[in-house]
């Protein structure tokens, strides 16, 4: 089934304080959103890359991004996260009807492995999503109180590449929209109808980036991936 990807790299990245949007930053030398970008652009399962972005970056996007081999169109975001994706399944052609891989930015050490991955399962299932298992001890807290300790057996940390059918995520989304719900994935939304996810095994590289201490550990692995 053909396959587009939406990275969104429209962030504000304020938690990591770089005065420039996150996905922006340089990582190993160049943007982070290039190295994502690449690994789509990797990826056998992928067709097409469409990528969301600051208004004001659109023309820089376009020369970052150059060099892929697959097609690439760059759109502006929206204020928050989910408008953002909003903003790139209008990108998507208005006869496609495959699957779509929603990837964030913020985490540019995913592999074509996972990403092929993640198609796969979603073509087979209609969703699909990576997720980590919890390492932690997870505790349920109640006015600074620990009230109780969850089965972390239970639990899993959802990554992104996030695949669906498009149509699926369409809906998901439009109803979504209607209930003004805040989405912090795009499985929530499909979660919220009622319809099935399928969970693949996520990647530990694959962490998000969100502060200074996230970016300096990506910088570190790259280090040692060079050695
Ligand atoms: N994102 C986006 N549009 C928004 C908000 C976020 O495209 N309006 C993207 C970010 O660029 C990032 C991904 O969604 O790739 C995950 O968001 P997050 O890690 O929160 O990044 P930022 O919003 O940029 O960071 P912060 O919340 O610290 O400002
Ligand atoms: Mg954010």
């Amino acid at each position: 089934m053909e396959t587009r990807a939406i990275i969104v790299a429209a962030g504000r990245g304020e938690r990591m304080g770089a005065g420039l949007p996150k996905a922006f930053v340089p990582l190993a030398g160049v943007p982070m959103l290039l190295h994502s970008a690449r690994a789509f652009d990797a990826a056998p399962s992928v067709s097409a890359i469409a990528v969301v972005v600051p208004a004001d970056r659109i023309d820089e996007t376009r020369d970052l991004l150059r060099g892929l081999s697959k097609p690439v169109t760059v759109v502006p975001g929206g204020e928050r996260r989910q408008d953002s994706v909003r903003c790139g399944i209008a990108a998507l052609p208005a006869a496609f009807d495959g699957i779509v891989l929603v990837h964030d930015a913020a985490r540019p050490l995913l592999d074509a492995a996972l990403i092929d991955a993640v198609a796969a399962a979603a073509a087979r299932a209609g969703a699909a999503i990576p997720v980590l298992p919890v390492g932690d001890t997870i505790k349920r807290i109640e006015d600074g109180m620990v009230r109780a300790t969850i089965d972390r057996d239970a639990l899993g940390a959802a990554q992104t590449p996030q695949g669906f059918a498009i149509a699926l995520l369409r809906e998901a989304y439009d109803d979504a929209g209607r209930a003004g719900v805040v989405l912090t994935d795009e499985a929530m939304a499909i979660e919220r109808i009622g319809r099935p996810v399928r969970a693949v095994l996520g990647a530990a590289r694959n962490r998000k980036i969100t502060t200074a201490d996230d970016l300096a550990w990506a910088e570190d692995v790259l280090v040692r991936d060079r050695r």
